[in-house]
């Protein structure tokens, strides 16, 4: 980091500097706009579902000022030209990525950053593995970030991801994190009231995510995907992989605990936890499934004033679904969300039962403008023009080391505390840096195409 100035830019001072150069040189570079300094250039690393949905939130901030789509990396060439084509038809004014700024392998992200200026903004939506290694890498070119969550998956990834979000305030540089739901109005709303005690004292928060298999969850051997390269294996079905996502349970089940833990007002200090394998094999052809998560996972996680959080998620189809989070409080009870994200039903119950006749708030109708994952990138552009501060790295970190903390008390069948994954615990990849196509995954299976899995009890201070 030493070669990071600390005394950064903000957009406003980048734009000026920006500016002075181009006129000063008459050289427009190709990525200054001739027409206005209050452009924001947006670059898209990791060209998947997320990654459009977040750069068509980016472009539809259009009514703040100017931003365009300038760049977009992948480690696939496909996933590059099949979101251009499809941004490219829906935003055709706004997206401006030429084959030089099209950039494909592991090094992409640095060079689409590079062709960024400062005060621009890059978007990260690999699988969270990354994170880190790219937002590092965007401090040091001095960029606004939007982050997909969970931001890290292990303890040593969130100790630098820690560091990292406090060299971005250093910089005041803005930093957005995909936890959507904190922006959701209805939920603010719900918070303003249990701070104001309207529930009285938060005693117990539940949260399910129980849902069929969702996204690359469960895996049968690569042979089965006509896949032979191993990491490009791993990375298409990262949700399978611990190294690359945190697992099912890291990438489902952060919305529910950050949504509970925003209430709580705090982060739980320790977990213990159970879950299991049940049904390895797929019905529909026998084929075994061979990736790391477990089916089904029940933590109960404690804040230092001794309330719990009980969280249940499960990756089974054909059992009961349910993906809501409830508080209980001393005067009365919450529904923080009622199914999936978004809207969120926000209400209080006099009681404990839910009854109908027994509600005494509701938000009531939730209007498409309050839709999270707008409503955050509205407020992370705004910060950027009007130069507020605005970094939820560290949050982000935290929300995604408690995440952490419930699974692998689950996969070690150990309590696990805050301090402990955060200072002891395992990392998953060695060398990020030097992942490539060419060489090893960070996991690799055995003779049967079966990944290593976790062995609570057996493996205690490992999760595999
Ligand atoms: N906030 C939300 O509600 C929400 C919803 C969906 C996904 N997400 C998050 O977004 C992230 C991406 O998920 P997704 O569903 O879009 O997955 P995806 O597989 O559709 O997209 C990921 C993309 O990143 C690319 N990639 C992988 N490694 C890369 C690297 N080193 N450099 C450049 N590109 C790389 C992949 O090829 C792929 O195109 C995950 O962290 C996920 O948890 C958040």
């Amino acid at each position: 980091m030493s070669n990071i100035n600390p005394t950064g830019p903000s957009r406003r001072d980048a734009m000026a500097v920006a500016g002075g150069i181009a006129l000063g040189t008459l050289a427009i570079g190709p990525y200054l706009h001739a027409a206005g300094s209050d452009q924001i250039n947006v670059a898209l690393v990791g060209c998947g579902g997320r990654g459009t949905g977040a750069a068509e939130n980016a472009l539809k901030t259009v009514k703040q000022g100017p931003i365009v789509l300038t760049t977009m990396a992948d480690v696939f060439e496909d996933r590059v030209t099949s979101k251009l084509n499809l941004l490219g038809k829906e935003y055709a004014k706004q997206v401006e990525v030429p084959k030089e700024r099209q950039f494909v392998g592991f090094d992409g992200y640095k060079k689409a950053m590079d062709a960024l200026k400062p005060g621009d903004v890059v978007i990260l939506t690999t699988p969270p593995a990354f994170r880190w290694l790219m937002f590092q890498y965007a401090i040091s070119k001095k960029l606004n970030v939007f982050m997909e969550k969970p931001t890290t998956v292990d303890g040593p990834g969130t100790a630098k991801m820690l560091a990292l979000a406090e060299e971005a305030t250093k910089q005041n540089l803005k930093v957005g994190v995909g936890l959507m739901c904190r922006h959701c109005p209805a939920r603010g709303e719900m918070f303003k009231r249990i701070k104001d005690g309207q529930i009285g004292d938060v005693l117990l928060l539940r949260a399910y995510r129980m849902k069929g298999p969702e996204a690359t969850s469960r895996s049968k051997a690569k042979a089965f995907y006509n896949e032979e390269n191993e990491l490009k294996f791993q990375i298409k079905r990262f949700h399978s992989f611990l190294w690359a996502s945190g697992g099912c349970y890291s990438d489902f089940l952060i919305h529910n605990i950050d949504e509970c833990c925003w209430m709580k007002n705090a982060w739980p200090i320790k977990a213990q936890a159970n879950g299991g394998r049940m049904y390895r094999f797929d019905p529909a052809d026998g084929k075994e499934f061979v990736d790391q998560n477990f089916d089904s996972y029940s933590v109960e996680y404690t804040f230092a004033d001794g309330t719990k959080l009980q969280l249940e998620g499960r990756i089974m189809p054909d059992c009961k679904q349910e993906f809501a989070s409830y508080v209980h409080g001393s005067k009365g009870s919450g529904v923080i969300s009622s199914n999936s994200h978004w809207p969120s039903g926000a209400r209080f119950y006099k009681g404990q039962s839910f009854n109908k006749d027994d509600i005494m708030w509701q938000y009531g109708k939730e209007p498409a403008e309050n839709n999270p994952y707008q409503v955050e990138w509205d407020k992370f552009i705004a910060a950027i023009r009007n130069d507020q501060p605005h970094n939820e790295a560290k949050r982000g970190a935290e929300a995604s080391l408690v995440t952490s903390m419930g699974r692998m008390a689950a996969h070690t069948g150990q309590e696990i505390t805050y301090d402990q994954i955060l200072k002891t615990g395992q990392a998953f990849v060695a060398e990020l840096e030097k992942l490539s196509f060419d060489g090893p995954a960070p996991v690799m299976s055995d003779a049967n195409g079966r990944y290593p899995i976790p062995q609570p009890g057996i493996k205690k201070d490992r999760e595999y």
